[in-house]
């Protein structure tokens, strides 16, 4: 059994712990990085955002191709799905994406072991693999498992036609009747690619509205216009069971009447990657959610052993995990390291899309807040026209005496990108009124952030 000795140790090479180990190493750590599956990258990389964007893209290509480009006076015909194709496309991105990973390892010289990583007792980690393990003498050691998806009591998932996020990636041809259980992220996105690509999908949801913890106006809003394209939402309905049944698949809902249909989708949330890590050999108890507490600072209530992402509190995104990974390893470094949670921004990648940064209306609301709030609609902005995409509005929520921007909230044409701006406002203290006096270059879907900030103080000029 070999003995390895690294400053710091990072378990899992999701977008948390590969940036946490690349930003160790630049900080002049000997970082080593324990990843079970060959590919880097993690969940999003893998099996998550990455090759779901790939998706998202293709099937509105196909989309469009077959039903968007006449008013464009583009004439197509004969367009014809090529499935084999376009998933083959997907694995190409996220292969590509997969070895940039590895490039970054090597040019920053961080380790990495193949196998499963297992917290041994204060600052020991084995990794385990096929050919044996390895045991490693660490300093520091960053817990980056992240999650895996849920499912409900009364669902056996079977990989294929009850399946998850990972099995809706891939399917080997087009359901059908797609039935979605929960209208969060990953319903909305992957019923929206079955959707464009033939399927009738069915969203079934326990709430009486979708993407809970978005602001309600713009998601009310993302309901209209993915009912208009023909996803069909089932809401305030809890789905109790859902079983194969000869060669359809049955799902069973409280108070409903149970729907047939050839392919289920469970989207109903992630749960924490705990399983197997030695928590206990170092005393670490997870809490009712199945996470592991930390401090402000990423540390656990064992010494020099932290955790970041999906396997903490927040919200399970890539991003806030890449933010906390570089905070955490600066801090252990430098002392310093910060993550300002009101300004990471969310995004769905339905069509249109669906970005969001700080405080919702009803956050603002509930909290007593006193607050000014400026609407404009992409029909008035210009480029919109352009893109032929007019569909949708963008909001913003300002301190009533400070003018402080406090959240943002968009839903239209690349409201994904869009929302970078708000959430550098929000970071940097801006009031509306700056965002407002910012030149914007002219046509850009960015100056309907203008024009809201603007609206704060009721002076938009094309609403
Ligand atoms: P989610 O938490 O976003 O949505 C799950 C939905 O399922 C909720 O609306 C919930 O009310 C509903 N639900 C729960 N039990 C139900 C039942 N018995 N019957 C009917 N509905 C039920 O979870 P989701 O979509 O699985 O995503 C998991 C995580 O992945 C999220 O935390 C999300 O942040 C992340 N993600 C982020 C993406 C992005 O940034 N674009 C894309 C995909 C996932």
């Amino acid at each position: 059994m070999a003995e390895t000795t690294h400053d710091l140790v990072v378990i899992g090479a999701g977008p948390g712990g590969y940036v946490a180990a690349i930003r160790a190493a630049q900080l002049g750590l000997n970082v080593a990085c324990v990843e079970e599956v060959e590919a880097l990258g993690g969940t999003c990389l893998r099996i998550g955002c990455i090759p779901s964007k790939a998706m998202l893209e293709s099937s509105e290509r196909y989309h469009e191709a077959k039903s968007a480009l006449a008013p464009h006076g583009v004439k197509v015909s004969g367009v014809e799905l090529d499935l084999t194709a376009m998933l083959r496309r997907k694995d190409e991105v996220v292969g590509g994406r997969t070895k940039g990973v590895e490039f970054l390892f090597k040019k920053n010289k961080v380790t990495r072991y193949l196998g499963r990583g297992r917290i041994d007792g204060p600052g020991r980690v084995v990794v385990k693999n096929g050919s044996g393990t390895t045991d490693l003498r660490v300093r520091h050691i960053v817990i980056a498992t992240g999650s895996k998806p849920t499912t409900l009591p009364g669902i056996q998932l079977n990989a294929d036609r009850i399946g998850t996020s990972t099995e809706a990636l891939s399917y080997s041809a087009v359901p059908k009747h797609l039935v979605v259980i929960g209208a969060g992220y990953i319903g909305l996105e992957l019923g929206s690619v079955w959707l464009r690509l033939g399927a009738k999908v069915t969203v079934v949801e326990y709430l009486e509205r979708i993407l809970p913890g978005m602001d309600a106006e713009i998601a009310r809003e993302g309901q209209k216009l993915l009912e208009r394209q023909g996803l069909e939402f089932r809401l305030g309905q809890q789905v109790t069971g859902a079983r194969v049944d000869g060669k359809s698949c049955v799902v069973e809902c409280q108070d409903a009447d149970p729907i047939r249909c050839d392919r289920v989708l469970v989207a109903v949330g992630r749960a924490p990657n705990t399983d197997g890590l030695g928590l206990d050999s170092v005393g670490i108890k997870t809490d009712e959610k199945g996470r592991i507490p930390v401090d402000d600072h990423f540390a656990t209530s064992a010494p020099e052993i932290y955790a970041i992402g999906d396997v903490i509190r927040g919200p399970m995104l890539a991003h806030k995990a890449e933010e906390e990974g570089v905070a955490c390893v600066e801090r252990i470094v430098t002392g310093y390291g910060h993550v300002n949670y009101d300004a990471v921004p969310g995004v769905v990648y339905t069509q249109p899309e669906i970005a969001s940064v700080g405080k919702t209306e009803e956050e603002l609301k509930e909290s007593g807040l006193e607050y000014r709030k400026g609407v404009v609609f992409f029909r008035a902005n210009a480029r919109a026209h352009c893109l032929g995409q007019i569909d949708g509005r963008v909001k913003v929520l300002a301190h009533a005496r400070t003018d402080r921007v406090l959240g943002v909230h968009i839903i239209g044409p690349r409201a994904g990108d869009m929302i970078a701006e708000a959430a550098v406002a929000i970071e940097f203290g801006a009031s509306s009124e700056d965002v407002a006096r910012s030149c914007h270059a002219h046509p850009t879907l960015a100056e309907s952030l203008k024009e809201a900030a603007l609206a704060v103080d009721g002076r938009a000029i094309h609403s």
